[in-house]
């Protein structure tokens, strides 16, 4: 008996967060542990954005901005979009959220009502299935395979599609594999969008982290889509919180009363250093992604030295996500294992679904001299115990 509401219990607990509180609590009796169980960039906010914070809020920006965001920042969107993208977004389809994650809410708030589906590729980031079954709608998980680059089956996704699908939510460079969509990839889910009338939820928070190619955005296939995406990752801005969506013209005032309501609006100064990470950041985001690409290419390798299996080899964001299904078949317990006995902190691949089963996941948000020291850790760990 509990008096905690259905709704609540939906919620699954994120397992990682539990791995990065173990680790803590290890780090705090003295024990060194590798950490690479968390997506936070290593990196400090490039200090352009941080001046333009602190002069935003010597200036007085410290009061409610509109709810769907600063002006200055929608049309700074805008800009980006054609310049980086070629794709013209109308100023007055972004909503600027405080991160990523908020901007989930609208976007599911604003598109489901309870029973409506969300295909969604297994394994994924767990909070899509927590948003949408939070909402009363029903997450339909898709397998995606390391054998075919973690890619959606395109007839697999016209399979689940139903009368109560309202989209199909993509995150390209995904988290956790990796995985980057090509071209065709897009072209064909656009075009089962256009022919089913359901809509993409492309999740592109790791742009800017692509090694393999450009940033590619669904808008450039198909206007029925929705875009998350925010300043977190490649700007190294996770404490900051500051996200945008990109939604169908319908959509915006709905999202705007969720917005209004639930958060009134995203914080002042930090809008306007957004707009300063659009405008003037754009080497230090390359020079991040250049170290991240040689952490990667560091990485890869060391990991199958160590003995782990890497089929399909990360092309973006800051993950690798390594079959260790021959260590163990239950990630939980080999990721706790790790980090008690090689004192490596990872990510149980089953964290992001059944179909992460057996994988771990390693962040590479962490210096080559880390990294090396955590493969090496993991390497002498298999011989003593494979
Ligand atoms: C795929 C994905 N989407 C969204 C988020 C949340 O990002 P934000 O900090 O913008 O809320 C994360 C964070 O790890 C992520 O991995």
């Amino acid at each position: 008996m509990t008096d905690v509401s259905a709704r609540a219990q939906t919620i699954r607990p994120f397992v990682v967060m539990d791995i990065v509180a173990r680790a803590k609590e290890l780090e705090a009796q003295g024990r060194d542990i590798v950490r690479l169980e968390i997506g936070d960039p290593d990196f400090p906010t490039p200090e352009v954005i941080t001046r333009a914070a602190e002069a935003a809020m010597q200036e007085g920006s410290t009061h409610y901005t509109q709810s769907l965001g600063l002006p200055d920042l929608r049309c700074a969107l805008r800009d980006w979009y054609r310049d980086h993208y070629g794709v013209e977004v109308d100023p007055e389809n972004v909503v600027v959220t405080q991160g990523t994650s908020p901007a989930m809410l609208l976007l599911f708030g604003a598109l489901l009502d309870p029973g409506d589906e969300v295909i969604m590729p297994d394994p994924c980031y767990p909070a899509y299935p927590n948003y949408v079954a939070f909402l009363g709608g029903v997450p339909k998980l898709v397998p995606v395979r390391a054998s075919e680059g973690f890619r959606y089956r395109p007839e697999e996704v016209r399979a689940a599609i139903g009368p109560r699908t309202k989209a199909v939510m993509i995150n390209s460079p995904s988290n956790p594999t990796g995985a980057v969509l090509g071209e065709a990839d897009l072209a064909a889910l656009a075009a089962i969008a256009e022919e089913t009338g359901v809509y993409i939820a492309s999740d592109e928070i790791y742009h800017g982290l692509d090694f393999c190619g450009p940033d590619r955005t669904i808008l450039s296939y198909t206007d029925r889509a929705f875009v998350l995406n925010g300043f977190s990752k490649a700007y190294a801005m996770t404490g900051w919180r500051l996200g945008y969506m990109i939604a169908p013209p319908d959509f915006v005032r709905p999202a705007e009363k969720i917005q209004q309501n639930f958060f009134l609006a995203a914080n002042a100064f930090v809008q306007q250093a957004g707009v300063v990470a659009l405008t003037q950041a754009q080497d230090d985001v390359a020079r991040m992604r250049e170290l991240y690409d040689e952490r990667r290419r560091f990485l890869v390798p060391a990991l199958e030295e160590a003995g782990l299996t890497i089929e399909c080899p990360p092309c973006g964001a800051f993950y690798v996500f390594a079959d260790a299904g021959h260590w163990s078949p239950d990630s939980l317990e080999l990721s706790y294992r790790l980090l008690e006995e090689a004192g490596v902190a990872s990510a149980p691949g089953v964290d992001f679904g059944a179909g992460g089963e057996g994988f771990l996941r390693f962040s590479y948000a962490t210096d080559l001299a880390r990294l090396a020291e955590g493969a090496a850790r993991l390497k002498s760990w298999a011989q003593a115990n494979v």
